[in-house]
């Protein structure tokens, strides 16, 4: 038996050899996460190293390393952008994983005050907690000057060009009273986080998997991912949303307000962008409430949020607390759990999409998570089914992070049930039995039938009649299915020629809805030529490069005689696409589409034609949104405004003609009633874009 002064050696000796394992650990997390954007593991699973280390760490100081991650923030900054040093440290914030932990920190807190003898009554903010990118924006009499990503903390990226593409930033400040006078601060510093909306990640992901491109695995990874691009075209391009939640000005006369929720308002009144749902809570019971109460509202917003940030509303008090190396002590993050859950995969099937890319789907046993009920959930390619040994009967956990299906994360090996066998990957399209090929060094395995595979005919189709596309309403996924199903439909040159009869011939359908397709169909052959070239679904092009196109070639025929060489010259247009558009054009079955197109009646020049075709009823007036619509979304509430020849502002002002206000509006309402400005509801507003039309 070891004497007890060995035992004591040998554990000191296993807490040395762990705290090393974990810091370097967490240090390969971090480098993985925040430069390389590509984590390999979870947040829950970073979350648990940290806090493990942390435990050891406090039970022996001595052996801490010097550098080590839990006095550290973030990961070294990646060479490839400038560097920029940080006027504050941008600290990360400690984290309560459950309401115990949130009580004891409000409990630490007030003990802190005691100490201090600070007998003031604290009050908090809460804010939901947006899982994106921490930036820190600099701006010099009112100009936006610098921004950079937080890095390690002391030193960033500078991503300056980038940022500019995000329309809700300011690049310029909105000038506000201080002692009677409007004012613009010298210089003032802003942080907040840069996220990818989750509508626009599911778009992406999901035309990247129809390409049979890899897909990023979350909104944050795809916003880092975008935000961090050498060329700032390529950020435009995915546009990305912001919001602020932090100010520092450093001019005497104009400091910021002593409450941190008069300076979010300070922020909104400045121009910046600050989530609405933020919450002053008196107690710390309050501040819990509102953690329970958003725990799943917070899965119909457009962003992904992981938890509710508290801070302590008294700055003066912000200083008086501190903060460690790591994080300040007046505020604390309050994460949910994780979304993954633990299901069954009931089987495996195949799905075909427009370019003939065969995706595997696991089909689950249903289970609950963020706030819907989850049965499918993507494998991505063979590689990964064979990567995790997946196999039919298999325990697996699932993840949600904003997509339209969820992945499977990993397989419960020890769960497995006896006598199963590893899956199979079929070699064949499992809709029309060609033999699947692989191209090159693609991941993916493509049906190359491509004109006469049921699933890539129905799957254009659908790519044909989408928004961005010739935009038909009323032609859903279900009646293309019965379309391609009964032979009426086998290219989209065949919408144009449906009969009234033929419609009449599939289930449920009826007179009146026969008409309106066929008009909708109808008036998509004046759809601009943008919409035509996107349409047909030209690997690579996708809707902003078909508007680079249009605008160049301005007609189809113009477009089909041009070479790879005229369209690389495309500012924004890169030799791939330019590959790939003139090989579309060199298969028969393509011009003959395009021959049947234009023999229907369908646009092949370049015409303001949907610019021209909503009555401009709005011109010259200017409108102001604020907070949640219940019927639609803000994109297409402001697409509404600005096809009708209105104007769109981020902040209100006497200028401003309407305020539109939904749900939880932010300090614009105030504003607004403040000068007098008319503030009209979503059904007002409704019957304004309605009305005008019908005036119009
Ligand atoms: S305050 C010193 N407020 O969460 C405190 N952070 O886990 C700085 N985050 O680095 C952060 N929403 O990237 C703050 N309303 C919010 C936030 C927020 C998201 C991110 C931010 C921060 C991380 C800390």
């Amino acid at each position: 038996m070891l004497s007890e002064a060995a035992n004591k050696a040998q554990n000191i000796d296993q807490a040395r050899k762990k705290i090393e394992e974990l810091s370097r650990s967490i240090e390969h997390h971090r480098f993985l996460y925040y430069v390389l954007d590509n984590a390999e593991i979870s947040d829950a699973e970073f979350d648990k190293l940290f806090k493990e280390l942390d435990r050891l760490e406090k039970e022996y100081p001595d052996l801490a390393l010097p550098n080590s991650p839990t006095k550290t923030v973030g990961a070294p900054p990646s060479t490839e952008f400038k560097q920029v040093k940080h006027r504050v440290p941008m600290l990360s914030l400690a984290n309560a994983m459950n309401v115990d932990e949130l009580e004891k920190w409000g409990e630490r807190l007030q003990r802190s005050l005691k100490e201090l003898d600070l007998d003031e009554q604290v009050s908090f903010v809460c804010e939901l907690k947006i899982d994106g990118l921490s930036i820190a924006l600099t701006y010099k009499n009112g100009d936006f000057v610098e921004g950079a990503t937080r890095g390690n903390g002391e030193v960033g990226e500078d991503v300056t060009n980038n940022l500019k593409t995000i329309k809700s930033l300011p690049t310029k400040l909105k000038p506000v009273e201080v002692n009677g006078k409007q004012l613009v601060p010298q210089l003032v510093e802003v942080r907040g986080e840069v996220y990818f909306p989750i509508s626009s990640f599911t778009a992406l992901n999901k035309a990247l998997e129809d390409e049979g491109e890899p897909t990023f695995a979350n909104p944050r990874n795809a916003g880092s991912g975008s935000l961090r691009q050498k060329d700032p075209r390529k950020t435009a391009k995915r546009k990305l949303g912001l919001w602020t939640y932090f100010i520092y000005i450093t001019d005497a006369e104009f400091k910021e307000r002593t409450k941190h929720f008069d300076n979010l308002a300070l922020l909104e009144a400045m121009g910046f962008p600050v989530e609405p749902n933020r919450h002053h809570a008196a107690t710390i019971g309050d501040v819990m409430q509102f953690c329970k109460d958003w725990h799943e509202k917070r899965h119909k917003l457009d962003y992904q949020t992981d938890g509710v940030v508290v801070k302590v509303n008294e700055r003066d008090l912000w200083v008086k607390l501190g903060a460690t190396s790591h994080s300040p002590r007046w505020a604390i993050a309050f994460k949910y759990p994780p979304e993954e859950a633990d299901t069954i995969v009931e089987d495996i099937h195949f799905d075909v999409g427009r370019t003939g890319a065969v995706t595997p789907v696991a089909w689950l046993k249903p289970v609950h998570l963020a706030g819907t009920t989850v049965k499918r959930a993507t494998l991505h390619n063979a590689e990964q089914i064979k990567r995790l040994d997946l196999r039919i009967g298999d325990t697996v956990v699932v993840r949600k992070a904003g997509e339209i299906i969820p992945e499977v994360l990993n397989v419960k090996v020890d769960k497995r049930p006896a006598g199963t066998e590893p899956f199979v990957y079929p070699t064949h399209c499992p809709i029309c039995n060609t033999q699947l090929e692989r191209i090159g060094q693609e991941v993916v395995y493509r049906c190359p039938n491509i004109y006469g595979c049921r699933a890539q005919i129905q799957r254009r189709i659908v790519h044909w009649v989408g928004r961005d596309a010739m935009d038909i309403d009323g032609v859903g996924e279900s009646l293309i299915e019965q379309l391609v199903e009964h032979h009426l439909v086998e290219s989209p040159a065949d919408l144009y020629k449906l009969t009234e009869e033929q419609l009449l011939s599939l289930e449920r359908m009826g007179k009146k809805s026969a008409q309106n397709i066929l008009a909708a169909i109808a008036a998509s052959k004046k759809r601009a030529l943008a919409n035509l070239i996107f349409a047909l679904g030209i690997r690579h092009v996708g809707s902003s490069g078909a508007e680079l196109l249009a605008e160049k070639f301005a007609s189809m025929p113009n477009l089909m005689q041009s070479d790879a060489e005229e369209i690389a010259q495309i500012e924004g247009i890169g030799a791939k696409i330019a590959a790939a558009v003139v090989e579309y054009f060199t298969h028969q079955p393509n011009l003959e589409l395009i021959e049947q197109l234009a023999a229907a009646g369908v646009s092949m020049e370049s015409a303001e034609t949907t610019k021209q075709s909503v009555a401009q009823t709005l011109t010259g007036k200017s409108f102001v949104l604020t907070g949640t619509l219940a019927t639609m979304e803000r994109s297409d509430a402001e697409k509404s405004i600005k096809s009708r020849g209105g104007k769109i502002s981020s902040s209100v002002s006497k200028k401003t003609d309407f305020v539109v206000v939904g749900a939880s509006p932010g300090s614009k309402l105030a504003r607004a009633e403040e000068l007098g400005i008319t503030v009209i509801d979503e059904a007002a507003f409704k019957k304004l874009l309605n009305d005008e039309e019908t005036n119009g």
